[in-house]
């Protein structure tokens, strides 16, 4: 996929978290898998595990980045986060695209689970875009004090004024490695 096919929010989304040719980073919540392709096209010698709880949008998600897939460069696996099977693995970079757990819900459970799958040093990227651009500021706020309050320490937070709406994005480390 070329970046211009790609939905701006998710295009400045990809860009917040500064993608290393060898990083290994989870998505959750994938759904169609776009930013996947903005992440491989970033990748040489990483590799993105993708996850969503629908398996329609997983189909989709892997329709769309067969060619990464093919290379070795994307899997994907249908469930919630704390159903799927990851293995041992450990991710430099953890993100999470309008995943209505982390604002809306109780997200005790998935902040342990990505503070245990952070690698030294990972980093956990909640980008956003609500319907009022007016509350960027407010929602990052919201995310920090959730994020603070279950063992992170956030590390940057950023807005951007985009096309089609002013985004953000918080930026938070496990607080054992923040310095
Ligand atoms: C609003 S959509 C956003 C999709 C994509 N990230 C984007 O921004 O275009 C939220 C997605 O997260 C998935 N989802 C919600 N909670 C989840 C969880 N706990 N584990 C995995 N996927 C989840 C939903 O199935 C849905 O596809």
């Amino acid at each position: 996929m070329k970046r211009r096919e790609a939905a701006e929010r998710l295009v400045w989304a990809v860009d917040t978290l500064a993608v290393r040719p060898a990083d290994r980073l989870l998505e959750i919540g994938c759904g169609h898998g776009v930013a996947v392709s903005l992440v491989c096209e970033r990748l040489d010698g990483g590799r993105i595990v993708a996850i969503d709880r629908s398996p329609t949008m997983i189909a989709a998600a892997e329709r769309r980045n067969a060619e990464y897939v093919a290379a070795g460069l994307a899997s994907f696996q249908a469930g919630e986060l704390h159903e799927v099977d990851l293995g041992d693995a450990r991710f430099d970079t953890i993100f999470a695209i309008h995943v209505g757990v982390f604002s809306r819900g109780e997200p005790t459970r998935e902040l342990a689970i990505i503070r245990d799958r952070l690698a030294p040093g990972g980093r956990f990227y909640l980008p956003y875009q609500p319907l009022d651009p007016g509350k960027v500021e407010e929602t990052a706020a919201a995310l920090s004090a959730v994020l603070e309050n279950h063992g992170f320490a956030v590390v940057d937070v950023l807005a951007r004024d985009l096309s089609t709406g002013r985004a953000g994005c918080v930026i938070a480390e496990h607080r054992a490695s923040a310095s």
